[in-house]
């Protein structure tokens, strides 16, 4: 392999642009640290990215001898985001070739348990040599001005630790044990996405570090522990917006909060469009007879880019999740990496 391939081919999933900011800037500084440059230039003739958010074309991406991968995905639920797990699969390599890779996940401040080591297990199992990770905080999707979560983040610093990891990763490349095993936090079997584990031991029923099946390279320990998330029930709110109610809606109860299955739109909202264009799944239609932003609630994986992106501030995701995020998940976090 040669380990000092010029080309850094950054591969994304990234509703709300922080994912893709990390990865960005894990390959900037790796660019920056191969071609020599000082801490403000940057090389991007060497850099591509591949931002698969919008691209839900199911064309293999065919990866070829001579190119670096950087893989940025967020977490969802303390797993690597299913819809980023999916558009990923399209990565193939190159009979004979051998792609050295980076894998980072990007998660809200809460914690990113198991993601890491399953982003790192999905690299190897498309064929890519995964020779380090790191996870990165970027603002939470359920973050909003009146109740934030890691609000601005990844911000410079974040932005320069990746940067910094990037130069750690070239320099890696470049040494002969590049390849040999390294630890990465997280456990296997992985948390199940449905159920929120309370605790590292009740993701991994042992409570030990020792992985199921590790693969050669990886080595894991169980996280500390960190807030879970409480238990809900989905319930469909009347709104503009919610054509459907989707099969695992059910009723509140006080002590489980009704949560909008998905984003509502308000009235007087001028079907501008820009929820639509920005929406990853294609769940979102205007219809101009009704003047209704309607969401298919089968289709939307509560990315939240949609809320974002609403110029008009008429798009919200009210989840009591964000009031518990805020209140327990405040603590500023800083990034982690393995190589
Ligand atoms: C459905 C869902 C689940 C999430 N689960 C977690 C989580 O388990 N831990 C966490 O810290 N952040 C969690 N987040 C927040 C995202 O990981 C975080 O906002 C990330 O920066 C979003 O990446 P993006 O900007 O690339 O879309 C979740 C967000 C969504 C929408
Ligand atoms: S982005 Fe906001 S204002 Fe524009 S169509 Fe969507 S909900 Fe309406
Ligand atoms: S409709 Fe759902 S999937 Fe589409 S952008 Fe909004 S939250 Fe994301």
């Amino acid at each position: 392999m040669d380990n000092t391939s010029q080309t850094i081919t950054v591969i994304c999933f990234s509703p709300t642009h922080t994912s893709r900011a990390i990865a960005g800037a894990v390959a900037d500084g790796m660019a920056r640290t191969r071609c020599g440059a000082g801490a403000t230039a940057s090389c991007p003739s060497i850099v591509r990215t591949l931002d698969l958010t919008l691209d839900r074309s199911d064309e293999p991406i065919i990866l070829t001898s001579g190119e670096t991968v950087v893989l940025g995905a967020p977490v969802y639920a303390g797993r690597v985001a299913p819809e980023a797990v999916r558009r990923l699969k399209r990565i193939q390599v190159a009979a004979g070739a051998s792609i050295p890779a980076i894998v980072t996940v990007t998660y809200g401040n809460r914690d990113y348990e198991d993601a890491l080591v399953e982003l790192y297990d999905l690299a190897l199992s498309l064929g890519l040599t995964p020779f380090a990770a790191g996870a990165f905080i970027g603002e939470h999707s359920y973050s909003t001005p009146a109740m934030p979560i890691a609000e601005g983040r990844p911000d410079s610093m974040d932005l320069a630790d990746a940067s910094i990891f990037g130069g750690e990763c070239a320099r890696k490349l470049e040494s002969p044990g590049a390849f040999a095993p390294f630890h990465i936090k997280g456990n296997r079997p992985y948390k199940e996405p449905s159920r929120p584990a309370s605790s590292p031991a009740a993701a991994h029923p042992s409570g030990s570090g020792t992985a199921a099946a590790p693969p050669a390279h990886s080595a894991v320990t169980a996280s500390p522990g960190t807030p879970a998330i409480p238990p809900v029930h989905s319930a469909v709110s009347a709104s503009s917006g919610t054509p459907t109610v989707p099969s695992t809606a059910a009723t509140a109860s006080p002590d489980r909060p009704a949560v909008p299955a998905v984003p509502v739109t308000a009235d007087g909202c001028p079907l501008c469009g820009e929820c639509a264009a920005v929406c990853p799944t294609g769940a979102i239609v205007l219809d101009s007879g009704s003047m209704k932003v309607l969401t298919d609630p089968s289709l939307c994986i509560r990315c939240c880019a949609c809320v974002k992106a609403c110029p008009a501030g008429m798009r919200t995701y009210s989840t009591p999740f964000a009031a518990f995020l805020h209140e327990h998940c405040s603590a500023r976090r800083e990034p982690e990496t393995f190589l």
